[in-house]
C-alpha cells in the first residue's frame, strides 16, 4: 500500500496534497499518511468536507511517528444499521446509549430511523459519534475482527459467568426491598418480579446456547479452519436456533426495559436505604453487562454463523 510522508510535503500544500491523493482512490482502496504528530485536524477536516466516506484506522500512533490508514469507503446501497454501527466499533454503544438508543435488540435500524422514531436530532449524534471514531481505537477491543469461536469464549467467561455470578444476589436484594418498601414505593414490587421473570428466563437461554448453539458454531469454524466436511445438524439450519434466541433476547430486553423506566434510570429515591441504593446500582450495571451481551451475539455472532453456514453448506 502507498505511504505519503507528509513530512516531505510544504506546509499549505499538505491537505490539499491528502485529499487529491483520497479523491483518486476507488471505493476499497486505501493509502498510509506518515507524520511527525497527531493528524486529527486533517481526519476533522474530511469528515466536514467528506463526510462518512472513509474508514481512518491508526497504524502508529506516535510519540514521535503517527502513521494513519485513509481507505475509501464503498458506496453502499443501505445505511448501516446502528447494530452494524456498534459491530464495527464498540465505542459507538456508549453514544447510544447516551441518547438513549437501542443498538441490541433494536439494533436492525438506520440511525435516521430511529432518531426519527425518539425524536432526537440526528446530527447531534453524528458529532458524537465522529467525536469517538476520532480517538486510537483500543485493538483488544475489536470484537468483529475476532475468530468467532473466540468470540464464544469470551460471551461465556465474561457474560454468561457475569449473569449466572449476579442474578441469585439481584433477585435476594429486589424482594428484600420490595418487601420493607414496597408500601412506599410500589415500583420496587413489580422490579422485583420483572426480574424473577429475566432471572426464569436467562437460565435455560443460556443453556440453549451453551449446549446447542454455541457448540455447532465451534464445529462450523473448526471445519472452515482445517477444510473438513461439515454434518448438517439436526435443527436443520443454524437460523432456527438463531431465530428463538432473537425472540428470547427481545423479551428479556423487554423486562429490562421496563425496570430502567420503573427506577426512573436506576435513580434511588432519597428515602432509599444502602441496600435500596446497592440494588438500583447492581441493576444498573446488569443492563449494561446484558446489552453488551446481547449486542455481541445479535450483530456479530449469529450474524457471522449464518454466513458462515452458508458457505460451508451451500
Ligand atoms: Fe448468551
Ligand atoms: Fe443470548
Amino acid at each position: 500500500m502507498e505511504t505519503l510522508d507528509v513530512t516531505q510535503i510544504e506546509p499549505r500544500l499538505k491537505h490539499p496534497t491528502i485529499f487529491q491523493k483520497f479523491d483518486a482512490l476507488s471505493g476499497g482502496e486505501a493509502f498510509v499518511i506518515h507524520n511527525d504528530h497527531d493528524p486529527k485536524p486533517l481526519y476533522y477536516q474530511m469528515i466536514a468536507e467528506r463526510g462518512q466516506t472513509f474508514d481512518w484506522e491508526y497504524l502508529k500512533e506516535g510519540p514521535e511517528i503517527w502513521e494513519v490508514k485513509i481507505s475509501k469507503l464503498k458506496g453502499k446501497e443501505k445505511p448501516l444499521t446502528i447494530g452494524e454501527l456498534v459491530a464495527e466499533d464498540f465505542r459507538k454503544a456508549e453514544v447510544f446509549g447516551k441518547f438513549g438508543l437501542d443498538f441490541c435488540c433494536g439494533g436492525a435500524k438506520s440511525l435516521k430511523e430511529v432518531c426519527e422514531e425518539k425524536g432526537i436530532d440526528e446530527k447531534e449524534v453524528e458529532t458524537a459519534l465522529a467525536e469517538i471514531e476520532s480517538q486510537p481505537k483500543n485493538r483488544q477491543q475489536d470484537f468483529n475482527s475476532w475468530e468467532l469461536d473466540f468470540l464464544i469464549d469470551y460471551i461465556l467467561n465474561i457474560h454468561h459467568k457475569y449473569v449466572k455470578e449476579s442474578v441469585n444476589m439481584l433477585s435476594e436484594f429486589s424482594s428484600k426491598v420490595a418487601d420493607v418498601h414496597g408500601e412506599n414505593h410500589p415500583e420496587v414490587i413489580r422490579i422485583a418480579g420483572l426480574f424473577e421473570t429475566i432471572a426464569r428466563e436467562l437460565e435455560p437461554h443460556m443453556q440453549k446456547e451453551e449446549i446447542i448453539l454455541f457448540p455447532y458454531i465451534k464445529k462450523l469454524v473448526a471445519a472452515r479452519r482445517e477444510n473438513t466436511a461439515m454434518e448438517p445438524s439436526p435443527f436443520g439450519s443454524v437460523e432456527a436456533p438463531v431465530g428463538m434466541m432473537e425472540a428470547e433476547h427481545v423479551a428479556v430486553g423487554r423486562s429490562m426495559d421496563e425496570i430502567n423506566r420503573l427506577s426512573n434510570g436506576f435513580t434511588p429515591p432519597e428515602d432509599a436505604c444502602p441496600t435500596y441504593r446497592t440494588l438500583y446500582s447492581k441493576l444498573d450495571e446488569f443492563e449494561q453487562d446484558l446489552h453488551r451481551h446481547i449486542h455481541l451475539e445479535n450483530n456479530i455472532l449469529f450474524p457471522k454463523a449464518i454466513q458462515l453456514e452458508k458457505e460451508l453448506l451451500g
